[in-house]
């Protein structure tokens, strides 16, 4: 018998699977195919404070390895999401979630971070500073160590519950950012978003995206991310959820040898929306394996010696 809970930020989870913010809906999708309980936790959708229609299509693209999204924070605003949509996840789902917190002004994130905090079902705020797909905020302020930290700063003045922020790995010093939160009071970070990429097509001469660029997630980029956790690992003391490109246990177990308390699932629940559920099945034989009897104890193994 292994133990695959593990800790994030004061809250026990059973498993360290936790599917991604912007690729789970905001849970009820999913609730109607497997009991999402099994789920370690859960990221809900990006949710900003006036709801969003998003980027103009075409906003996803293929690419080798995985597919690249331009989607915009389309969301139904952060009244709609209290109102409605955790009240009926929470008919659903007895754990908690990460609320992906998204914003066009330090403003706006600590609004909306203050009304979600209030909420019992919601255990972590995840502070996106991160999104590749918007003009005036996301990635805007995640890649300077001062906008990053801004942003953590007065969110943790006005919130209760534990804050982890989601940061880019579209800047040249991820750990340098990564120590900017955590000097600001951040409890966590979870890491990477997406890759900004772009596609062209031939017969038309013009960019596949009608945003020109878009986010690139899937198995291409799980090297990235994994490079990107190692080197946060290294640089602070808080907990990191790490995240790109998962598509297996075998990948949990890297991620989590590289540094991370915790794994997100992403792409992958769009290519099949049992992946998550298929992870945390595999973890056990997967741990054997490897001759894992406590997979928390081997968070950060690969620094060793
Ligand atoms: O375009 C999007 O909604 C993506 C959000 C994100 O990458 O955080």
């Amino acid at each position: 018998m292994v133990n695959t809970s593990v800790e994030l930020c004061g809250i026990r989870l059973d498993n360290p699977v936790i599917p991604a913010s912007g690729t789970f809906g905001y849970g009820r999708e999913f609730a109607e195919l497997y009991d999402i309980n099994c789920l370690g936790a859960f990221s809900i959708k990006g949710t900003t404070r006036e709801p969003r229609f998003g980027n103009p299509g075409p906003r996803i693209a293929e690419a080798p390895g995985g597919l690249l999204n331009s989607v915009g924070l389309q969301n139904p605003g952060v009244d709609a999401v209290i109102s409605r949509e955790l009240p009926e996840l929470a008919r659903v789902y007895a754990k908690k979630v990460l609320a992906n917190v998204c914003g066009f002004s330090v403003d706006e994130y600590v609004e909306v971070a203050a009304r979600l905090d209030r909420e019992d079902i919601v255990g972590w705020l995840e502070l996106n500073v991160s999104c590749p797909n918007v003009h005036g905020g996301g990635m805007g302020f995640g890649t300077s160590c001062a906008g990053a930290a801004e942003v953590t700063r007065e969110v943790k003045r006005a919130v209760k519950k534990p804050v982890i922020v989601k940061l880019t790995p579209n800047v040249t010093d991820i750990a340098a950012i990564a120590r900017a939160c955590e000097e600001a009071g951040a409890d966590g970070l979870s890491l990477i978003n997406t890759v900004l990429a772009m596609r062209i097509d031939p017969a038309s001469r013009r960019p596949v995206l009608a945003n020109v660029t878009g986010g690139l997630s899937g198995g291409a980029v799980f090297p990235i991310a994994l490079r990107c956790v190692y080197q946060v690992y290294e640089a602070v003391s808080i907990p990191v959820i790490g995240m790109g490109g998962v598509r297996s246990a075998r990948d949990v177990i890297e991620l989590m040898l590289a540094g991370a308390a915790a794994v997100g699932v992403g792409a992958a629940n769009l290519v099949n929306p049992y992946a998550a559920r298929d992870i945390i099945a595999a973890l056990p034989a997967e741990m054997q394996k490897y001759g894992i009897d406590n997979l928390e104890a081997v968070i950060g193994g690969a620094h060793n010696g």
